[in-house]
Parts: C-alpha cells; structure tokens; sequence
C-alpha cells in the first residue's frame, strides 16, 4: 500500500527546473531508497515529502503529493502536523547543545507535555527504539555533544521517533560516520521498518542494497526508474540505471 503518492510532481528554484515529472508511490513500512548521482535532485525530492523546501525563498511546486488521503500541498495544510507526521534525520548528527535527555524530550515538551514521568517514559521509549539506551542510559543528563558520531547520530533518529512519526526521511544519515556506526544505523533502519515507512537518499549502492526493498534511481531531475530493489540492482529496465549501478556511469 503507497503511504505516499506522488504524481507529476515538478520543482523549479527561481528559472531552473530541478524536478520533472516525478510521479513515485512509497510504500508502507518499507524501505525506499533513493540514489542517483551527486545533483540529480535527491536531496530536493526528498525535502518535498514535508515540505522543508517552503523555507527556500524562490521554490515554486507543481503536482499532486498525498500522505494517505492528506494532500500535502494543500493550503490550509499545517505544516507543523505534517512534519510531525514525516519526520527527518540529516547527513551530519545534529543534536542540540543539551544532555541526551533534553534533545529527546525537547519536541514532546513542546508539544505540551510536562509530566516528568511521561516525559522519562517517552525519552526512554525513544532511546531504546534508536538502539541508543543501553549506551546512554547512565548518563542522560550528560551532554549529547559528547557522544561519539553514531551515538549522535541515533540519538537524532531517538528525538525524530519522539514525535511518533509515520515517515522517516532520512538524508544520508551515515555518509559522516565510519563502517561500525555505519552497520548499526544500517541494522536499526532495518528494525525500525517493522513501524514506520523510511526514505532514504545514499551514495552507496551496497547500502541501497542491503537495507531497502524498494529503490528510486534520480538523473539530472527526473526519475529513471523505480522499482524493487532486486530488480534494479540485477535487471533494470533503463540502460542508463544499469550503468549507474555497475559503476560504469558518466
Ligand atoms: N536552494 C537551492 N537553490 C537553487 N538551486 C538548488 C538549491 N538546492 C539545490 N539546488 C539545485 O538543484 C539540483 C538538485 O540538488 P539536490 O541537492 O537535490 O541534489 P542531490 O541529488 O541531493 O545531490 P547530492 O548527492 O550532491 O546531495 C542541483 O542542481 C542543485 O544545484
Ligand atoms: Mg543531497
């Protein structure tokens, strides 16, 4: 079932066209990645979902995206809701200058809930969702800058699960991290899509290989092809995908 459909959508920074008639379903609790080579609008697409790409001045949308029945362009959106619902993780940890504790309970609190016993339970759901707790769970009142960067990087993904989000986008989030946090963040995203539908922009093929079922391939702003992740890695429809995933691109 498509938690998300997009259809004909196009995105234009002032005069230049960076997306063009995309149309892509994102399935239910499954992983979708997306990759392409460096420009090819992965990062736009991606920010379309939640409409991050409101807070770029000059970005003009076309097109019919749904998240379910809720039309994500609507104008009486609210677009705190619907980030609410599709939350986001970045390529470099992000986490702000406060203990553990305080960067998972940071959007619960703000979202009006002050009971300390609720807000540990959901600080600790959260952590032990993100494969974090057992790490931190001795020092949460601790700075988060001191964790190393996959720590970091998982408690980012703790304090997006904090907000019970539906959606998971997800911007090469191990591009900054070595081979051992990079496995972890990999195996959690794998256990996280038991609950939540996940997109994911990579540069690592193996990485699109190993952890998502479906794969979208992005060229110079339009999308090539998107399919199973199988398929496209062994017997892709367009030339140009098949180039890409053998390397021999450009
Ligand atoms: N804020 C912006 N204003 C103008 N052009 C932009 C903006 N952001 C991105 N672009 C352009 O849109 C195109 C797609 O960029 P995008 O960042 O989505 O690519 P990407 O596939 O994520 O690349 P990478 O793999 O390097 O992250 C590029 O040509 C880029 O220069
Ligand atoms: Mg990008």
């Amino acid at each position: 079932m498509a938690k998300i459909s997009v259809d004909d959508l196009n995105l234009f920074y002032g005069d230049f066209q960076a997306l063009k008639n995309i149309s892509l379903n994102i399935e239910e609790k499954k992983v979708t990645a997306l990759i392409g080579p460096s420009g090819c609008g992965k990062s736009t697409f991606l920010r379309t979902l939640n409409r991050m790409n409101d807070l770029i001045s000059g970005v003009k949308i076309t097109g019919d995206l749904k998240l379910e029945e809720q039309e994500i362009y609507q104008k009486d959106v609210d677009v705190v809701s619907l980030r609410r619902r599709v939350g986001m993780v970045f390529q470099k940890p992000n986490p702000f200058p406060k203990s553990i504790y305080e960067n998972v309970a940071y959007g619960p609190r703000r979202y009006g809930i002050k009971n300390k016993l609720q807000l540990d339970s959901i600080v600790e759901k959260s952590l032990k969702k993100a494969a974090l707790w057992d790490e931190v769970k001795d020092r949460l009142n601790k700075s988060a800058l001191g964790l190393s960067g996959g720590q970091q990087q998982r408690l980012c993904i703790a304090r997006a699960l904090a907000m019970e989000p539906e959606v998971l986008l997800m911007d090469e989030p191990t591009s900054a991290l070595d081979p051992i946090a990079t496995a972890k963040i990999e195996e959690l995203i794998v256990e996280l899509k038991n609950e939540y539908t996940i997109v994911i922009v990579t540069h690592s093929m193996q990485q699109a290989a190993r952890i998502s079922d479906e794969t979208a391939f992005f060229l110079m702003g339009e999308l090539v092809e998107a399919d199973k992740t199988q398929k496209i890695f062994t017997t892709p429809r367009d030339q140009r995908t098949e180039d890409y995933v053998t390397g021999r691109f450009g």
